[in-house]
C-alpha cells in the first residue's frame, strides 16, 4: 500500500484577499433582502463563495505578469495572435473568433448555423447554450445517456451521448434539419460528468455518415481529459494535453467559456474548422462583440487566456484541481449527505430531492437548500434544478429529474480547511433538514430566470 495519495497543490500563495466574517443575524437579513436567491447576495456578505467556478479562478504570477504586456490596439493586437496560436496549438482548431465570454460565442454560432425549426441535439442542456439555440429558432433535444439523469448511478462516463437517441432524431426529422449536435465535455448540468473518448469516436463516425457537425462546448475540456486519463482503458499514460487534442480532433468547431478551465476571470471564443462558418461569424462578431481581433476582450485578457490554456493542461494542476473537489465530496459522503455520483470535476452537486424529501419540486427544494446553507455558514452555493431549467416554448415549466444544489469550486482559490468548513456546514444543515421549509417564486424574469428570480418562504 502506498501512503502517497495527496493531491496537494503544485503552487504556493503569494497574495491573499481578506474576507469579511458575518454572523447568522447578518446573513438572515442578507438572504431575505436577496429574495432567497444566492445570485442576488452581495459578495461581501459571503464567506466561502462556491456559487460558480466561472471567472472566479486565481491567475498565476505568470498570467498577471503578462497582463502588463497586453497590446491594447483596436485592430490586429499582438495579444490576439498569441491567443489564437495557443488555441490552434493546444486544441487544434483552425479559425478563431474571440468573444467576451462563452455565451457571446454561443450567440454568434447559433445565428450562423441554426435555421428556424432546426433540431439541436445535445448531451444535456446548458442554460445559456439552449437559450441561444432557441432564440435562433432551434429546438433542443436531449440525447445524453439515461444514466445521467440518475444522481446515484455510478456510470464512469455519464456525459456520453446515447447514439440510439440521436439516430431516432435523424430518422424522425432527417439529418438536413440537424445542423449540428452540441457536445459538452464534462457536462455541467449532469454534475460535471465526462464523456468517454470511445463514445466521442463512435459519435464522430456516426455524424460523418449523416453529414452532421459536432460543435464542442469545451468549457471544461481539461477536466474531462483528466477523467479519461484516470478511467478509460488506453489513456493512463497519455498526458492531459494529448487527450484534450484528441477530443478536439473529433469535433468540427467549439464554443468556449475561458472563465472556467482556462484559468482567467473573463473571456471566451468560437472556433471552427470551416472557412464559411468562420467568414459568417467574423461578420457577426463585429455587430455583437467587437472587432474580430478582440471580440469584447482587452489585450491583457487575451494574454492571460493564452497562458491559462497552457497551465490548464498541466497534469499536476488537474490532479490537484479535481483532487480538491473529490476531497470535499468524500467528506460530505462521510456525513451521509446525498450527492451526485461519481463525484464530478468542478463541484459537488447535492441531491436536494433526497435531502428534502418532504418538499415537492414546486416548492423549489434546491433553491431552499442553497439559501439554508448560506444562512448556516455564509457558504454560497447555487440552485441547479427546476428554477434553472426554466420554461419551454409553450411556457410550461421543465421538470428536470435532477434537482441539485451545486457547490462549485473555483480553481486555485480555496484551501483544504475551507473545504472542511463547507462539509461541516452542509452536515449541520442536514441534521436539521426536517425543519427546512419550501419557497414560492414571487418574481420571475423572462429569460434565465434563476439569475434574478425572487422567492418568499412558504
Ligand atoms: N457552457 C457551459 C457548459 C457553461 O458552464 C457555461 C457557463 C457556459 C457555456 C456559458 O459561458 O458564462 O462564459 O457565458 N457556466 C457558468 C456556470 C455560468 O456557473 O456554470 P459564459
Amino acid at each position: 500500500m502506498s501512503y502517497k495519495k495527496s493531491w496537494a497543490e503544485p503552487y504556493k500563495i503569494k497574495m491573499v484577499e481578506l474576507i469579511k466574517m458575518t454572523t447568522r443575524k447578518d446573513r438572515l437579513k442578507a438572504i431575505k433582502v436577496a429574495g432567497y436567491n444566492t445570485f442576488l447576495l452581495r459578495s461581501e456578505d459571503v464567506y466561502i463563495d462556491l456559487l460558480t467556478d466561472s471567472g472566479t479562478n486565481a491567475m498565476s504570477d505568470i498570467q498577471w505578469g503578462a497582463f502588463m504586456t497586453g497590446d491594447e490596439a483596436y485592430a490586429g493586437s499582438k495579444s490576439f495572435f498569441k491567443m489564437e496560436a495557443a488555441i490552434q496549438k493546444y486544441y487544434g482548431y483552425k479559425y478563431i473568433i474571440p468573444t467576451h465570454q462563452g455565451r457571446g460565442a454561443e450567440n454568434i454560432l447559433s445565428k450562423v448555423l441554426i435555421k428556424n425549426g432546426d433540431i439541436i441535439p445535445g448531451n444535456m442542456y446548458f442554460t445559456t447554450t439552449r437559450l441561444h439555440q432557441e432564440l435562433a429558432g432551434g429546438i433542443f433535444k436531449d440525447v445524453i445517456i439515461e444514466e445521467a439523469h440518475d444522481p446515484l448511478n455510478e456510470h464512469p462516463f455519464k456525459g456520453n451521448v446515447d447514439i440510439q437517441k440521436l439516430h431516432q432524431l435523424v430518422q424522425e426529422y432527417g439529418s438536413a434539419k440537424i445542423p449540428y449536435i452540441s457536445v459538452a465535455t464534462n457536462v455541467n448540468m449532469a454534475g460535471g460528468q465526462p464523456i468517454s473518448m470511445a463514445n466521442l469516436r463512435e459519435l464522430y463516425a456516426y455524424t460523418r455518415q449523416h453529414g452532421i457537425r459536432i460543435i464542442h462546448d469545451m468549457t471544461r475540456v481539461a477536466e474531462n481529459a483528466y477523467f479519461i486519463q484516470k478511467r478509460e482503458t488506453g489513456y493512463a499514460h497519455k498526458s492531459i494535453a494529448e487527450i484534450v487534442k484528441e477530443i478536439c480532433s473529433y469535433t468540427d468547431g467549439a464554443t468556449m467559456s475561458a472563465k472556467k478551465d482556462a484559468l482567467v476571470n473573463i473571456g471566451g471564443f468560437l472556433a471552427t474548422n470551416e472557412w464559411d462558418v468562420y467568414e459568417e461569424a467574423r461578420n457577426l462578431v463585429v455587430v455583437y462583440e467587437g472587432l474580430h481581433t478582440y471580440g469584447g476582450l482587452a489585450g491583457r485578457d487575451m494574454e492571460a487566456i493564452a497562458i491559462g490554456i497552457q497551465e490548464s493542461l498541466d497534469d499536476n494542476h488537474q490532479h490537484a484541481r479535481v483532487g480538491q473537489v473529490e476531497y470535499l465530496g468524500h467528506k460530505m459522503m462521510e456525513y451521509g449527505i446525498p450527492i451526485v455520483k461519481p463525484i464530478g470535476g468542478h463541484g459537488i452537486f447535492v441531491d436536494a430531492k433526497s435531502f428534502l424529501p418532504h418538499l415537492t419540486q414546486d416548492q423549489y427544494p434546491a433553491q431552499a437548500l442553497a439559501a439554508e446553507i448560506y444562512l448556516d455558514s455564509g457558504v454560497r452555493a447555487m440552485e441547479r434544478g427546476v428554477v434553472s431549467a426554466g420554461r419551454n416554448e409553450n411556457g410550461d415549466n421543465y421538470y428536470p429529474n435532477l434537482e441539485l444544489v451545486r457547490l462549485t469550486i473555483p480553481r486555485r482559490v480555496y484551501t483544504q480547511a475551507h473545504m472542511d468548513v463547507v462539509a461541516e456546514s452542509v452536515a449541520s444543515v442536514f441534521q436539521k433538514r426536517k425543519t427546512i421549509k419550501g419557497l414560492k417564486m414571487v418574481y420571475e424574469p423572462k429569460y434565465l430566470r434563476f439569475f434574478q428570480a425572487r422567492f418568499e418562504k412558504l
